[in-house]
Order: structure tokens, then sequence, then C-alpha cells
């Protein structure tokens, strides 16, 4: 007679089942016609059963708890915190001795910044990885970080950290391989003995890093082959066309999934698959092999949810969350970039048209399963993602107004607020990027004391946007103390040719423990911040899964956004502007407004005449 099977097995073939439909067909469509089809396929099954196999019993009882509450990370208690573990606390051991900073602030979510091996020297910021199953030395063992893990789950705090997709670094074990001879070991990335396909390719591609790392192919004449790097010549491209790629991958990711993390962000998986005559971006495969990614972790590890790095328009981002056939089935997270983007338009223009027209007419109000990554400022530079389309839509000229977008972020605009630094700029686009930190961007560079209490106004706007637009909103180490840039990056040779580490400080842990005097503008940004998150969490109507609806103000100063909570309405208003503006009792009515409660402030608003008046850069969330 056969035994029963265990109830463990019972239930990895129930997830199996749950969602085979979402992975096979899509690796038919991948990788059907590959002559190791079929091996891959068994292959692909042992590595899923091996994971499941190898996963803690405390993280297997997650993954149900988690089955249970699928929206655990729609709620509005969630709120996170990017940083790099050298930066913020010197390796592993030191974050364990600032987790009470974290709660204070009210942080349940922490970004750890590429915290697997690097290769030495220059690594993009880690983002360069030799080896995807050790953690870099420098912050510590893999023992630290799951003591680590450990310890944030005990206090509620969700963990992500960055699965580098596109690309590994040259010095990676199977780069190594590839640069000695071994065959399959060069399948596994885009080598090409000729130039003819590079040149053939290049016709279409653009330049991720125009400046230091001009084309998207390298030479190696030692061992004869052009190879294709997108991003630095270090870092070389994986083919996803070949079946091996995607199997290595996803036994990295179940190991990953295995050591306690929460989220998985994806980086850069805008460029996993290439075709000729295109840019090589967003191509339809690249969602066909995110979904079944998606569906190798519900299967074996179904607590992780996948953050994916797209930082394009959002027509081309949307389909990241999953449209179509992928809907609900692909990305859990994806960044905002429009939003951010639309942030910083609208702060120098003083003019919202063309915020509320973007994001109005391209993006839905609500998703399935899936939620944005809210920010204003990230460890990259920011790119004036702004389409000649939707500017000509408010009458101004796409170019002109991207132009002047850099130059005012530069600083070099006539009565710039803003201190940054151009990134890349492409002599033969015209295309300026923008480093800086949100508060030399926001104005707090200022000699005049009241220019700078006006910079921490904008920065505390901006993060109850984020806050209150649907999401997760995520804070960049140092901008809740309202941290300057930091030029010491230019005596770094690894670092100096790359601004965007102009905004990625060290920790300052004496203006941090002076949080509380309030007596400094970056006290008052750390407790507004924090009294931001502690409105958010105590707003239950902003969970993600809310409807967010972009209102028409007919005034240019004022953005606003209508959260349709099943409680009520949450009409969010933010002032653009450094001018009192003025809105009709009668219009807030119209929207639903009846308890003239701002959650934001916990307090009643009264009106002045029949006008609510709304001070610079104000921030409301009424009810
Ligand atoms: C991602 C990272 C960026 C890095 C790039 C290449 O976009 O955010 O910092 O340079 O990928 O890995
Ligand atoms: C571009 C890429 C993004 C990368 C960034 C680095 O925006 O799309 O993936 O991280 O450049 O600056």
């Amino acid at each position: 007679m056969a035994k029963a099977a265990k109830p463990d097995d019972q239930i990895f073939a129930l997830r199996m089942a749950r969602s085979a439909p979402d992975l096979w067909p899509m690796l038919e469509q991948l990788y059907g016609q590959h002559p190791n089809y079929n091996h891959f396929c068994t292959d692909l099954r042992a590595a899923l059963a091996d994971g499941w196999k190898a996963r803690p019993t405390d993280l297997k009882l997650l993954d149900l708890k988690r089955d249970l509450e699928p929206d655990w990370f729609q709620c509005a208690d969630m709120a996170g915190y990017v940083f790099y573990i050298d930066r913020f606390a010197g390796n592993l051991r030191g974050v364990l001795d600032h987790l009470d900073y974290l709660e204070d602030l009210g942080i349940t979510y922490v970004h750890f910044m590429p915290c697997l091996k690097p290769r030495p020297g220059d690594s993009d910021g880690g983002y360069a990885v030799m080896d995807y199953r050790s953690i870099n030395p420098a912050y510590g063992t893999l023992d630290d970080f799951k003591a680590v893990s450990t310890e944030l789950r005990k206090r509620g705090i969700s963990l992500c950290i960055d699965l580098v997709l596109n690309h590994t670094a040259k010095e990676h074990d199977w780069a190594q391989a590839a640069a000695q001879g071994d065959k399959a070991a060069q399948d596994l990335y885009w080598m090409f003995d000729t130039p003819d396909l590079p040149q053939a390719y290049s016709k279409t591609l653009v330049e991720v890093f125009p400046d230091n790392a001009p084309g998207n192919f390298t030479h190696y004449p030692d061992f004869g082959k052009w190879v294709w790097t997108t991003f630095n010549e270090h870092q070389w491209d994986l083919n996803w066309s070949n079946p091996q790629v995607f199997l290595e991958i996803t036994r990295i990711m179940l190991h990953l999934a295995n050591t306690g993390v929460d989220v998985l962000r994806l980086d850069a998986v805008a460029f996993m698959w290439k075709r000729l005559g295109t840019r090589c971006q967003s191509e339809p495969e690249v969602h066909m092999l995110l979904q079944a990614l998606r569906a190798c972790c519900r299967i074996t590890a179904p607590a992780v949810i996948h953050l994916e790095e797209a930082i394009v328009s959002p027509q081309e981002m949307l389909p990241y969350f999953g449209r179509g056939k992928h809907d609900g089935r692909e990305g859990n997270l994806a960044y905002h970039n429009s939003l951010m983007v639309q942030f910083w338009s609208a702060l120098a223009t003083r003019d919202t048209s063309l915020m509320t027209h973007v994001l109005a007419s391209h993006f839905p109000d609500r998703l399935t399963n899936a939620t944005y990554a809210t920010y204003i400022r990230c460890h990259d530079d920011i790119g004036w993602a702004v389409t000649d389309e939707d500017a000509s839509a408010v009458g101004i000229s796409g170019p002109a107004h991207r132009r002047f977008l850099s130059d005012f972020y530069e600083g070099t605009f006539p009565g710039s607020f803003a201190r940054g630094a151009p990134f890349q700029v492409n002599e033969a686009t015209g295309d300026k990027r923008i480093s800086g930190s949100f508060a030399s961007l926001a104005g707090l560079e200022a000699t005049d004391e009241h220019d700078r209490e006006m910079a921490v106004q904008r920065m505390l706007m901006g993060h109850a946007l984020i806050a209150a637009f649907g999401g997760i909103p995520l804070i960049y180490m140092g901008d809740e103390l309202a941290l300057l840039n930091d030029h010491s990056y230019l005596n770094d040779p690894a670092h100096a040719h790359d601004s965007r580490w102009i905004h990625r400080p060290r920790m300052d842990w004496a203006l941090a423990d002076a949080r509380h005097s309030g007596n400094s503008l970056s006290s008052q940004c750390f407790l507004g911040t924090q009294h931001i998150l502690a409105r958010r969490r105590a707003t239950p109507g902003l969970h993600g899964a809310h409807p967010t609806q972009i209102v028409q103000t007919g005034n240019p100063a004022l953005f606003a956004v209508q959260r349709a909570a099943p409680t009520g309405p949450i009409l969010c208003l933010f002032n653009f502007s450094h001018h009192w503006q003025h809105v009709a009792g009668g219009w807030l009515q119209g929207h639903g407004i009846t308890h003239w409660h701002d959650a934001l402030s916990d307090q009643i608003v009264t009106l002045h005449g029949d006008y609510l008046a709304l001070p610079p850069y104000a921030r409301v969330w009424l009810t």
C-alpha cells in the first residue's frame, strides 16, 4: 500500500499546482525549441523541490501566514528605509545596534543596498556581483546576515535585498570560466567572435553610462570575444535566452529566499532580453521571464515578494506589475519613477499641470496583487523621463523642459534653489541626468534662514506625498535628517567618476543622536518624517489596494490625489508653490470631505470665510 504523503510534501504539491499555469507555459514559449528543454524542466522541478526541502521551518510558517494575509505589503503600516550597510552602520553587526533608531522613525521595511560579494575595486555600488552565495566580507558573514534577518523579523521589519539579474561581475566564476574558453560558460553570456553583430545591435541601443562606459560591448583581445556589457565594462550581461541561466539564477533566488529575506529587488530587469533592431529594453520576453521567476518563488518561498526595478516611461513601466495575461502575476512592487520625476518637475516649475496630466492619464487607479514603491530619492541619479507628447499635452516643449530641469537641479538656472551634480551628460542626445541628496536638491544649501526652512517644508511635503499616494514609501538613508551632498567621493578613486556617490553619504550619528531636540532643521526634518509615518500607520484608508485617483484642482499650484477607501475618501492636497493657496470649502465637500479632519496633522481644519488656507508647501490628508 502506498504511504500517505507527508503534509509538507502535500503543501508543496498544492503550491506547484497553484502556480504551474503561471510557470510552464511561459517556459515553453521561451525555451520550448531549445534542444535541452526537457532536461531543463526536470532540473528546474528538482531545484524547486530542493529549495522547499531546505526552507527553514519558521519561514514555512511565514509562507502560510502570508498566504492568509496576501495584502501584508500593502498595509498602511509599511514604511521603508534604504541604506548601504557600511555607510549606515559599518557592518552587519553594527546594523543590529541601530535597529532602535529605525523603529523610532517608524520603519517596517529595510532595503540593504547590494550586500552580496562584489568584485574588488569599483563594483557599481555592489551591482557587480562576484558570488551570489556569499555576503560581502566587508559587511560580515552569512551567519551575521541570518542573525540580522532573524532580529528584523522579531521586530516586524521586512528585509529587502538585491538580486542582480541582468549581469554578473566579470570576476564571477562563470565569467572567469568563459574567459578561459569554457564553451558552456560562454553560453551563459552574450559573446561574439566578430564585431558584426555587436555593431548591428548597437544601431538601436541606448547607452546607460555614456560618460565613463560608452557603448554596449567590450572587446577582449586576450580571449578574442566581444562581450555584451550594457552597464560597465566589468558587468557582463547574462544570456537569458539560454535556459541554463534561468535555472542557475532560480537556484540562487531560492537560496537567498531561504536566508530569510522578504523582498527581492530584481535589478535592471528591462535589459534582460535582447532583440536585434530594438532598444533591447522591456521586450515581451522580459515579462515572461519575470512571471516565471515569480511563479518559482510562489512555489518554494511564497512569503517572498518581488520588487522590479525598471526605470522607464509610464507606458513601459506598468507591465512590470503584470498587465494583460500577466495581470497580478509579475512584480508585486515596482518603483514609481514617474511620481518621483513629476515631484521634482512640479517643485521646480511650481506648477502641477504636467504632474497631474501624466499621473492621471497613464496610470490605472488600482493594481492587482501589487503596489508601488514610492520614493523621492534613491541611490541612483534622476533622469528626466518626460515624453515630448506629455509635455506638449500641457503646452510645453519636451526638450526645453528636460533641459530646464537639468539646469535647475544642477543649480545653474537663475534663481534655482537646488544644488545638484550632473551625471552622464550625453552630448549627442542633450540628456543630462542629475545627482544630489534630497536636502541639497530641495534647497537646504541656501544661506538664508527662511530659504532653508522652505527647503525642509519641501522635503516634508515630498515625504507626505509618498506616504499617502499608495504603495510603500521608501526613504533613502539620511533624507530623514536632511543630509546634504557629500563631496568626499571625489577623493576615492573607485568612486570619483560616478557623481551618484554625492548622495550616498555616511550616516551622521551625531545628528541622529540630537534628533529629538527640535532645535535644528535636521531635527525638524526627522520629527516631521517620523510624524508622517506615524500618521500613515494610523490611517488604514491609505492601504495600497484602495484606488488612487488623481483630482483636477483647477489651481496649478496644487496637486491632489484622492484615496478611495471603503471608510470614505481621503483627499490629499499638496501646495507646490511658495505662496499661500486657497481652496473653496464647497469644492472640498464636492470631493467627499465631510469630517474636516486632516489625518496628517490629526486636527480639525477650520475654513477662513469659505476657504481652506494652505501655506507654502502645505500638505493635508482630508477626510
Ligand atoms: C540598477 C541600479 C544601479 C546600477 C544598475 C546596474 O539600475 O539601481 O545603481 O548601476 O542597476 O546594475
Ligand atoms: C538607467 C537605467 C537603470 C539604471 C540607471 C543607473 O536609469 O534604466 O536601470 O539603474 O540608469 O543610473
